[in-house]
C-alpha cells in the first residue's frame, strides 16, 4: 500500500522553463508545495531571485537561460544535477504568443516563435532525456494550447509551433518508454497572466474585459488560474501518473481543442 501522507513529489527534482512569470511560477510553486526542488529558468533575472526568496534556496535554484540558444537549454537541465543531484522531469513551460496571421508573419516572426515555443522544448528534452534515463526514468510535461489543432487566424506560428510540440510529445512518449521515460501535455485554456494582459493591453484592452469575456465564453464560467494548470502538471510529473504516457489533459473549462 502506498504511503498517502508523503508529499507527492516527494525528494524529486525538477526543471521548469519560463518559470519566472505566468504559469510556469505556479508549477514551480506547486512543485515546492508538493515536496520537490526545482530549477526554473529565463531571462528575468530580478524575477528569478524574487521567487527564490520566497520558496527558499534549499528548494528553489534560478538559472538565467534564454532557451532560444541551445546553450541556454543546456544550462537548465544540467543546473539540476550540479544544485541538486539529479533530474526526475522537464516542464517545457517557456512560451510567446504574438498575434500574426499567416499572411503577415515574415520569416523573422516565425524563427522567433519557433525558437522559443518547440525549439526550446526540443533541445531542453534532448538534454534532460539521457540524464533522466542514466536515473533510471523521468517525467516530461510540455504546456500547450487548444491552439495546436488548427488554431485562431491571428496565431498562425504560435499554432504551428503548439501543433509540433504535440507530436514531440507523442515522438517521445512512443520511442523512450523503454527507457522509462514519460511524456504529456496540458492543454491551457485561458489564464490571466503577465503574457496574457500585455498582449491584450496592445488591443487596448484590460483585464476587467479578460475577466468578463473568460466567464463569457468559458463554458465552464471563468478564466483558468494557474494552480489550475500547476494541479495537472504535478499529477504528470508525480508517481501517481507512472502509468500515463502520450495523453493531452485538457484544463479548459469546457474549451474542446
Ligand atoms: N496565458 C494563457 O491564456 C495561455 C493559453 C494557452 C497556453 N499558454 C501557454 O502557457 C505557457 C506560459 O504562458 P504564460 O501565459 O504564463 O506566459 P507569460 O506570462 O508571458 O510568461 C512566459 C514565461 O516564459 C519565459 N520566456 C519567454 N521567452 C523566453 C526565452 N526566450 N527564454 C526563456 N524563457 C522565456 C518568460 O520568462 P522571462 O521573461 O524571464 O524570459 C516567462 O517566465 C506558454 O507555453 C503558453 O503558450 C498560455
Amino acid at each position: 500500500m502506498s504511503n498517502n501522507n508523503r508529499p507527492r513529489l516527494d525528494g524529486k527534482v525538477f526543471v521548469v522553463t519560463g518559470a519566472t512569470k505566468g504559469i510556469g511560477t505556479s508549477i514551480a510553486e506547486r512543485i515546492v508545495c508538493e515536496g520537490g526542488r526545482v530549477v526554473i529558468t529565463g531571462r528575468d533575472s530580478q524575477a528569478g531571485t524574487r521567487l527564490v526568496d520566497a520558496m527558499g534556496a534549499d528548494f528553489c535554484f534560478f538559472v538565467n537561460a534564454d532557451i532560444t540558444t541551445v546553450e541556454g537549454c543546456s544550462r537548465g537541465i544540467m543546473a539540476a544535477t550540479e544544485r541538486f543531484g539529479r533530474l526526475d522531469g522537464l516542464v517545457n513551460n517557456a512560451g510567446i504568443f504574438p498575434r500574426a496571421s499567416l499572411l503577415e508573419t515574415d520569416e523573422d516572426l516565425l524563427d522567433t516563435v519557433l525558437a522559443v515555443d518547440l525549439k526550446g522544448a526540443f533541445h531542453s528534452c534532448r538534454f534532460a532525456i539521457p540524464v533522466m534515463a542514466e536515473m533510471g526514468g523521468g517525467s516530461i510535461v510540455n504546456v500547450g494550447s487548444t491552439h495546436a489543432w488548427g488554431g485562431s487566424k491571428r496565431l498562425a506560428a504560435y499554432a504551428v509551433s503548439k501543433g509540433a510540440l504535440w507530436t514531440l510529445t507523442q515522438h517521445i512518449a512512443m520511442n523512450y518508454a523503454s527507457d522509462r521515460i514519460r511524456a504529456n501535455w496540458v492543454t491551457v485554456g485561458w489564464v490571466e497572466t503577465p503574457g496574457e494582459t500585455s498582449r491584450l493591453a496592445q488591443e487596448g484592452r484590460d483585464e476587467a474585459w479578460l475577466r468578463s469575456e473568460g466567464a463569457r465564453r468559458v463554458p465552464l464560467g471563468r478564466l483558468q488560474s494557474g494552480d489550475d494548470i500547476a494541479y495537472a502538471v504535478v499529477y504528470l510529473l508525480a508517481d501517481e501518473s507512472a502509468q500515463v504516457t502520450g495523453t493531452a489533459i485538457h484544463v479548459t473549462g469546457g474549451f474542446l481543442p
